[in-house]
């Protein structure tokens, strides 16, 4: 299965924690009812019912785990997202917006917890076949900035609890996947202040939902 199989398109949102990305996310589904798409909003991990009740295990500060039972558990959620949410809603021709998908696997299970890339292509080739967005904005922000922001927000989960080595490995994942997969990971500059993120995104969907009508 690819996504040109479907008639909806599939957009992920991707960035370190602390990017700024969850706050786009209502102005994105806003931004796409507004243009006459009808679009629906998830995340990983969770997504569905089970994927939920993992969610809570893999965020648990309490529930420490091996790097690989953590990406198998990432893989699992994504499984069961893709059949009960993901799929239906592109058959039916809607627009998907994830907070999170594959890239975050190979940001933080292998950038951050240094998991072998080669293990987490078998487990995407696995989950999802050659199915990938038709679109991943990459909100981007030095370390410092998104651990600032983290930090004034919530009490940090058991990934935003990590240290500051392992955010300069998630970046860097984060980065190299941009290089390498150009025409589908967009990189918005997240540092600037929110208008101008906010603007960078609009800008950049308007022109999306031209080409994609
Ligand atoms: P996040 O999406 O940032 O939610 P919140 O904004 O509520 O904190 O939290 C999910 C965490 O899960 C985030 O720290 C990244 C991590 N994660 C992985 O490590 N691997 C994955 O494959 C996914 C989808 C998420």
């Amino acid at each position: 299965m690819t996504s040109t199989t479907f008639s909806g398109k599939f957009i992920t949102l991707e960035g370190m924690d602390g990017a700024g990305k969850s706050t786009q996310l209502q102005g994105i589904e806003k931004f796409l009812l507004e243009n006459g798409k009808s679009a629906i909003v998830t995340r990983e991990p969770g997504g569905t019912p089970l994927g939920e009740k993992l969610r809570e295990l893999l965020l648990d500060t309490g529930q420490p785990m091996h790097p690989e039972t953590e990406a198998l558990l990432m893989f699992a959620a994504r499984r069961e997202h893709l059949d009960k949410v993901i799929f239906p809603a592109l058959e039916r021709g809607d627009w998907v917006i994830s907070d999170r998908f594959t890239d975050a696997s190979f940001a933080y299970q292998g950038g951050g917890r240094g998991m072998s890339l080669r293990k987490l292509d078998d487990l995407e080739a696995w989950v999802q076949g050659k199915f990938q967005p038709d679109l991943t904005l990459y909100f981007d922000v030095p370390v410092e900035v998104g651990r600032r922001r983290v930090h004034a927000a919530k009490p940090p989960d058991r990934f935003e609890k990590e240290r500051d080595e392992f955010f300069r490995g998630v970046r860097a994942a984060y980065l190299e996947r941009a290089r390498k997969f150009p025409s589908r990971i967009r990189v918005i500059d997240a540092s600037v202040p929110l208008d101008e993120v906010t603007k960078s995104v609009s800008d950049f969907l308007s022109a999306i939902c031209h080409e994609w009508p």
